[in-house]
């Protein structure tokens, strides 16, 4: 018997819940548990009847280690899944700390108040040391790495598509096909139309972020850090066809880095209409992008969570979104003294993935892999005291649970490489 807890109900959730009922077997019973109860009913309203998992449902502020804490001692779970936001990581690692729970996500710790003073003091400092200026980085959770192995508990981080997917396929590589991997290429492209004229595929606020920074990418053992949308390719993908895509920093540079000192550079690109750049830049200049307050007619107001209320709810774009998603890493390396490339991907439908789930592929993508860490967390298959990013385990099993439950990736020889 094994008991999930579940935290977060939005888009990447809903796709997780649905498929953890798929596997009873493994998950017999899971708790959802969210800042907006209803949300969690609702889903186990949905699903209960279809499955034989048993599902309850709670209501937590995780950002509130207490609450947590209460909440993992009731409901006394084998492992928590954290799908809420990159800012709740470091309290839902706290509270599985002190009840000895292991921790799972799919996305690295960023705060909530990038102005706050403490945390800006750090983050200036890590700047000039490290060469990055992105807000989100490893270096919070990874120094739990001790904590997590004297409590005896695992911590696995980034079990999304990219982090999560990309970083199994660069494990999958480095075992099958390379003994030294050279350069790695990472490339999302979402092919899908919302028709709306500006929507974001999943929490407005982390997207927009992430996209509107500047980007980098590794080089040679240092980070080489661009402008935003500085650096532009086209790329022909299977099945969508071809696409403008941009240089981004991602986060899993920074674990692969760190766990493959061998690889020479890595980048990370995601394709962007016209129209969604367009908006994006407006956005940013009036300064609708802001995480500072403003004071409007005496109320304070965060400028990113106001535009999120106006803009689609991620969740709501399922219905409505054609095209396919192709996501995957070009690999160069040695093998047996030569050189060369394979490109591992996965194409996704996004009205595939309504139909089997009610979500686009965009949550589809994500909540799959978070579905299938989980399992193997509590499988014990992929479990060992302290802090690990996912290409640190065997990736075989990873790769198998892919092809099995909606994710099927191929394995081109002869891949074009990007310039
Ligand atoms: N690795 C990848 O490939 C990848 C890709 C996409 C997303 N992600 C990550 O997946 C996570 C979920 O994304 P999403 O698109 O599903 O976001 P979302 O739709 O905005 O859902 C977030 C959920 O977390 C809940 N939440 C937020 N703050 C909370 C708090 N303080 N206490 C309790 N619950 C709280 C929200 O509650 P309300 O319903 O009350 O707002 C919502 O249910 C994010 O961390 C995102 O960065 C990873």
């Amino acid at each position: 018997m094994s008991r999930l807890l579940i935290i977060g109900c939005g888009g990447v959730a809903g796709v997780a819940i649905a498929k953890c009922c798929q596997r009873s077997d493994v998950f017999t019973e899971i708790c959802i548990a969210s800042r907006t109860k209803s949300k969690c009913d609702a889903v186990k309203e949905k699903l209960q009847g279809t499955t034989s998992t048993v599902i309850t449902t709670a209501q937590v502020n995780a950002d509130s280690k207490e609450e947590l804490v209460a909440l993992i001692n009731s409901y006394k779970p084998q492992a928590v899944l954290n799908l809420a936001l990159p800012y709740q990581d470091l309290t839902i690692m706290d509270a599985c700390l002190e009840t000895k729970v292991d921790y799972i996500d799919t996305a690295n710790y960023e705060p909530e108040d990038t102005g706050e003073p403490v945390w800006r003091k750090e983050y200036e400092k890590r700047c000039k040391e490290k060469g990055f200026t992105a807000y989100f980085d490893y270096s919070y959770q990874w120094a739990y790495d001790k904590k997590f192995k004297d409590a005896g508990i695992t911590a696995l981080l980034g079990t999304g598509f990219d982090p999560g997917v990309t970083s199994v396929f660069t494990a999958y590589a480095k075992k099958h096909y390379f003994d030294e991997i050279h350069y790695v290429d990472i490339l999302d492209c979402n092919g899908g139309d919302h028709g709306y004229p500006f929507a974001t595929n999943f929490n407005p606020e982390i997207n927009l972020r992430e996209v509107s920074a500047n980007g980098s990418y590794w080089e040679n053992g240092h980070w080489v850090e661009t402008k935003p949308m500085e650096i532009k390719r086209e790329f022909d993908f299977a099945q969508v066809g071809k696409k403008d895509m941009y240089l981004l920093h991602h986060e899993e540079i920074e674990s692969l880095a760190k766990n493959y000192p061998e690889i020479k550079r890595i980048r990370f690109f995601m394709t962007f209409g016209q129209s969604y750049l367009t908006h994006m830049n407006c956005l940013e200049n009036v300064g609708m992008l802001s995480t500072e307050p403003v004071m409007y007619e005496g109320k304070e107001i965060v400028p990113i969570q106001f535009l999120k209320a106006l803009l689609p709810d991620p969740a709501s774009l399922g219905p409505r979104t054609v095209g396919k998603t192709n996501i995957g890493c070009i690999f160069t390396g040695i093998k047996d003294g030569k050189e060369k490339s394979i490109y591992i991907y996965n194409v996704c439908d996004h009205q595939e993935c309504y139909k089997e789930v009610g979500s686009q592929a965009v949550s589809y993508t994500t909540g799959v892999p978070a579905m299938i860490g989980a399992s193997l967390v509590l499988q014990g298959i992929w479990k060992k005291p302290g802090v690990y990013n996912v290409e640190e385990f065997d990736p075989d099993p990873y790769m198998d649970a892919l092809n099995k439950y909606g994710l099927p990736w191929v394995v081109d020889e002869n891949p074009a490489l990007v310039e």
